[in-house]
């Protein structure tokens, strides 16, 4: 781990937190500079929320429902982070739909992680779509976020193979493996400042990266 000061983070969850959950125990480890500054959720009562909360880490709750447009949610939900003073926006299966607005206002400094590879199966229900389309391989990629939904510029991407046997949930399971790598090696990355975006690309080490992202690929079942 550097010597310098680590990178303020603020963890936006809807549920179980597992992705969370891979951040926090590579940050417990030393395996990542971060600082996990809060975790903020949209539903009460979630798993993520108790992991925060063991961790020692201030967990919020802010329900959407209380709101009376998705702007007014939005607006509060940057004004509780901004408080923070993140230098990094994690979405870690946050189920919402951002406003263009809270979107740009993040730009280059938001990730998150859609559980395709992009730009396949944007939005949701990806591993039964993967399934139906009959493909030999899915996976999950970390994005910056703009304002397309899950269509900013990809980081990390990890595939791993599609089984004859696989339903959904096996399929899910395999994909969810990865996401616990890929997502705390991309915030690695983003706090050591080897990643970035520029020009909607995202930058690894000055280098723009494909499409893809950076490509792991398993073939762990
Ligand atoms: C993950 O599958 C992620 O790809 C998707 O939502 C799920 C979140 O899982 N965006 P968890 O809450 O981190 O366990």
């Amino acid at each position: 781990m550097s010597s310098a000061s680590p990178l303020r983070v603020v963890v936006l969850i809807s549920g179980s937190g597992s992705n969370l959950q891979a951040l926090i125990d590579g940050q417990k480890a030393g395996e990542l500079p971060i600082e996990i500054a809060a975790v903020i959720s949209n539903r009460p009562g979630v798993k993520g929320l108790e992991r925060a909360t063991d961790a020692g880490i201030e967990a919020i709750t802010l329900d959407h429902k209380g709101f009376a447009s998705r702007e007014a949610f939005d607006s509060a939900l940057a004004q509780r982070i901004d408080g923070f003073e993140p230098q990094l926006v994690v979405l870690a299966g946050f189920m919402r739909i951002l406003t263009p607005d809270f979107a740009q206002h993040y730009l280059g400094r938001m990730l998150n992680i859609h559980p395709s590879l992009l730009p396949k199966y944007q939005g949701l229900n990806t591993h039964q779509r993967a399934l139906d389309a009959g493909d030999s391989e899915h996976g999950v990629t970390v994005h910056f976020v703009t304002a397309e939904l899950d269509g900013g510029p990809a980081a990390i991407q990890a595939v791993v193979p599609v089984l004859k046997e696989d339903d959904a949930s096996t399929l899910a399971s395999r994909v969810q493996a990865q996401e616990h790598v890929i997502y705390p090696m991309a915030v690695k990355w983003f706090a050591e400042g080897t990643l970035r975006m520029h020009n909607n690309a995202a930058v690894l080490k000055g280098e723009p990266l494909p499409a893809s992202g950076y490509q792991v690929r398993t073939n762990n079942v």
